[in-house]
Formats: structure tokens, sequence, C-alpha cells
């Protein structure tokens, strides 16, 4: 007798990782039945570069790709380090970031890592060139789906709009039309939390999001009224996330 089974989850590795000084998250994702383990890292700071490397190599991964979801403005992105202590890696960022990378992802784009991929959802607002990360669909995919919002949605809250481009107004558009549109069980993996939350979903988002929940001129109005500081990093950040997380000795030295 003989008989084929299904095979109804992947065989995925996932980490959530966390850089305390600027509360962001960085997420590993591996597909291990490949025969390399490919995987990819979303959002590495360059502080916490040599942890995840450790990580990577404990883990038998062969790392592909290291992701921004978008020009960070509250710390420096790790993926030009990466490519420097991990031979091969290529640096992904949206196209429309303007910022340098070895490969510029647009709306729609797919990025495999073995059978599974992310597809590339655009989510500007927080900046012009955010992106929102998310699984395949499909039974060889992660189930639940796993969305990795960036600045664009965080747990309970979202990204600033007031720098990089931003507009309240376009930011509500993306998170109704690219976010609230996938299924109510997607998880939520966000850039950053400062209070303690690691994981939602876009349910949860849907009900309890004290911003995202109103309509959109309640929405503009509550992000016009922040009143927060200057971002202590962007000065520093911008720039050098523009360039990969690496600015020449020069500009680095002005
Ligand atoms: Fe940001």
């Amino acid at each position: 007798m003989s008989f084929t089974r299904r095979r109804l989850v992947p065989p995925t590795l996932f980490r959530q990782l966390f850089e305390k000084d600027s509360s962001t998250y960085t997420y590993v994702l591996a597909d291990v039945s490949h025969p390399e383990k490919r995987a990819l890292l979303i959002d590495p700071v360059d502080k916490t570069v040599d942890r995840d490397v450790a990580l990577i190599r404990e883990l038998g991964l062969k790392l592909i790709y290291a992701m921004n979801t978008h020009a960070h403005a509250d710390h420096a992105t790790g993926t030009g380090l990466l490519k420097s202590k991990v031979p091969g890696v290529l640096s992904v960022i949206s196209k429309a970031s303007n910022a340098t990378a070895d490969l510029f992802v647009e709306p729609g784009d797919k990025i495999y890592i073995g059978d599974i991929f992310l597809e590339v959802r655009p989510t500007p607002g927080h900046t012009c060139g955010c992106v929102t990360y998310v699984t395949g669909e499909g039974p060889e995919q992660p189930q639940p789906r796993m969305a990795f919002t960036g600045d664009a949605l965080l747990i309970r809250g979202c990204g600033r709009t007031d720098f990089q481009g931003g507009s309240s107004s376009q930011l509500y558009q993306s998170v109704h039309s690219q976010i609230f549109t996938l299924p109510k069980e997607t998880f939520i993996y966000p850039a950053h939390d400062y209070k303690g939350f690691s994981v939602s979903t876009v349910e949860e988002e849907m009900k309890y999001n004290p911003r995202l929940t109103k309509d959109e001129e309640a929405f503009k109005s509550i992000m016009e009224n922040l009143n927060l500081a200057y971002p202590k990093m962007i000065d520093v950040a911008v720039p050098a996330n523009m360039v990969c997380g690496l600015q020449d000795p020069v500009a680095k030295s002005t």
C-alpha cells in the first residue's frame, strides 16, 4: 500500500531577537528543509550583528538576505556589517526608500529562501519607502501567515509620520489596505516595541489599536498632536542607513 502525505506546515525556523537601546526586533526566518538551510534576517541592528552571526552559525543556517523594512531613524542597520562578516549576503530594501542596497524590492515582489517566500507589500506613511514583508499564502507556507510590519503598524500603535516623507493619511491607507486585509489570524511582528509586547494579530489590532481603529480624520488628528521630541539618532542613523549602515570614514567624521 502506498500513500502520500501532504505537508501542511513546512519546516520553518523562526526567531525574534531584541536590541534594547533602540527597542528593535530583528527576525530570523529559515527554510530548514532546504539542504543549505537558507535564511534571511529582517531589520538587523549594527550593535547586535555579532550576536546574529553567532546564532546563525550555531543553527547551521546559510544567510542569504539581510533586509530592511525601511531606512530607520533610530538605529544604524546591520546590513553593511553583515555583508562584511558573512560573504555572499545580499542587502535588501525597497526601491522607494532611495537607499543603497544590493537588491531593491517593489510591491508584489517575492523573496524566496528555499520553498518559503516573503511577499512585498507597500506600506508608506511612516517613511515614503516603508514596506511590509508577509509570508506567502498557501499550504506550503508558514501557518498562520506572518507580517513583518516595520514601523507602519506597531502593537497597539504605529510609527510617527512627521519625518522622512511621512504622511498620516498615507499610513492610514497603507495599514487598512495592505495589512488589515490579511487573514485575521495573521501574526503581526513589528520592528519595535516599547511596552513589552512581542507579537499581535491582524484581528487584535483591528479591534484594539487605539489609533488605527479610528476613522481617518481622527487618526490624522492624533498623529498631528503627538508632540514627539526630535528623534535623537536621526541625523546619524538616516544618512548611515541610506548607504546600508556603512558611511565612508570622511562622512562619518564630519
Ligand atoms: Fe522607523
